[in-house]
């Protein structure tokens, strides 16, 4: 059996997306079938509509999703019919040489469904991150699917599935930030924000952050930070060695993904400070730094895929967090949208005011 759903496509490079109906397949062997209820807009949403991820158009957009299982294929264990799930993109193989040094957060060979969802046309589609969550249901493998408490809203859910776990990983797991810990974080957007959500739950004791936007700012204070920059009038790294007896911060997360702002971090990090890079550059960027001082200032510079995240382990870890009021995953959705409105959300992202638009269905 097949099911004819309402999904957002992207056609071809830079064209704006429409809203098409998709043919899903039953789950096969492995497989799980999602309702989807909501779905965060990721920059990387539009990175592959921009053409920037890869050519393998056309894409099922949407990757940030929390839904109820529909129906499972053969073999599957783990999660059953009815099942509140967070989707992931690290279903980890447990067979390659990552799993099997025991790093499954490094997985070099996740799984996804192996079935392809198409077009009524019959064209495959190519699902973002192997997701593929604007729409009415999707196919995944069904390591894909972790189950949480169901009483967590679903839109705040559903952020834990990308940005806010890369946030939120950056910190707790990249990072290593412990009790007492001075952490600054560069640039405060959804990915940002989280990371000082990370840092706070964490017990850092002076959490600074950094952008270029008073509204950022202020949202960074509710989530924890302890001390904010605005770095367009102020020197970064002056501001964060001043607010840190002149050292530095022990952990600096770069989460704009330039080679300015990563600058500012590696110098504004104490002497064997640790550096996490979990904003994405893009490919024409080049960092040059004077390498003596990389070898002299000694520490760790560490980038951040997916915060280094497990999510078998984390998402029912920071839901129970959220349930119980210590991780304020609401303060990520900035507006709640319908499934017709990504492209304008996509339009929206330019002009900062947005941390999160949430597609709830
Ligand atoms: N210095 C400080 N902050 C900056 C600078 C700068 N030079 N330039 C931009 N910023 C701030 C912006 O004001 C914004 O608040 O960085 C933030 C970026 O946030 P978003 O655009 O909302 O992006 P986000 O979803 O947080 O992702 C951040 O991680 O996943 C990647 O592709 C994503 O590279 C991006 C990064
Ligand atoms: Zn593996
Ligand atoms: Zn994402």
């Amino acid at each position: 059996m097949t099911h004819q759903v309402r999904a957002v496509v992207a056609r071809g490079k830079g064209a704006p997306v429409s809203l098409e109906t998709i043919v899903v397949p039953d789950p096969g062997p492995g497989e799980a079938l999602v309702k989807i209820e909501a779905c965060g807009v990721c920059h990387t949403d539009l990175h592959y509509r921009e053409g920037g991820i890869n050519d393998d158009f056309p894409f099922l957009l949407g990757h940030e999703a929390a839904g109820i299982v529909e129906s499972v294929g053969e073999g599957v264990t783990d999660v059953a019919p009815g099942d509140f799930v967070i989707l992931n993109w690290r279903a980890v193989c447990g067979q390659c040489r990552a799993c099997l040094r025991g790093r499954p957060w490094y997985c070099f060979n996740t799984h996804n469904a192996k079935q392809k969802m198409t077009l009524l046309d019959g064209t495959e589609l190519s699902p973002a991150l192997g997701i593929g969550a604007f729409a009415e249901k999707t196919l995944v493998a069904a390591g894909q699917c972790t189950k949480v408490d169901p009483t967590a809203s679903a839109a705040a859910a559903g952020l834990l599935g990308c940005g806010v776990m890369a946030g939120i990983g950056a910190a707790i797991n990249t990072g290593n930030v412990g009790r007492g810990d001075s952490v600054a974080v560069i640039g405060c957007g959804g990915v940002g924000a989280a990371a000082i959500a990370g840092a706070n739950l964490a017990g850092a004791a002076k959490v600074i952050a950094v952008d270029i936007d008073d509204r950022k700012l202020a949202t960074a204070e509710k989530l924890g930070a302890t001390h904010t920059v605005n770095s367009r009038n102020a020197d970064a790294v002056e501001a964060i060695r001043e607010l840190t007896g002149g050292h530095g911060a022990d952990v600096v997360i770069e989460a704009v993904g330039r080679p300015e702002t990563y600058q500012q971090a590696f110098y504004a990090r104490d002497l064997a400070g640790t550096v996490v890079l979990v904003g994405v550059p893009t490919p024409e960027m080049k960092l040059e730094l004077p390498l003596l001082d990389v070898f002299g200032r000694g520490g760790a510079l560490k980038s951040s895929w997916y915060g280094d995240c497990l999510p078998s382990r984390d998402f029912p870890m920071l839901i129970d967090l959220y349930l119980q009021g210590r991780l304020d995953l609401d303060a990520f959705v900035t507006e709640t949208i319908a499934l017709d409105e990504v492209e304008k959300a996509f339009e929206r992202m330019h002009g900062g005011d947005v941390l999160r638009s949430v597609v709830v269905l």
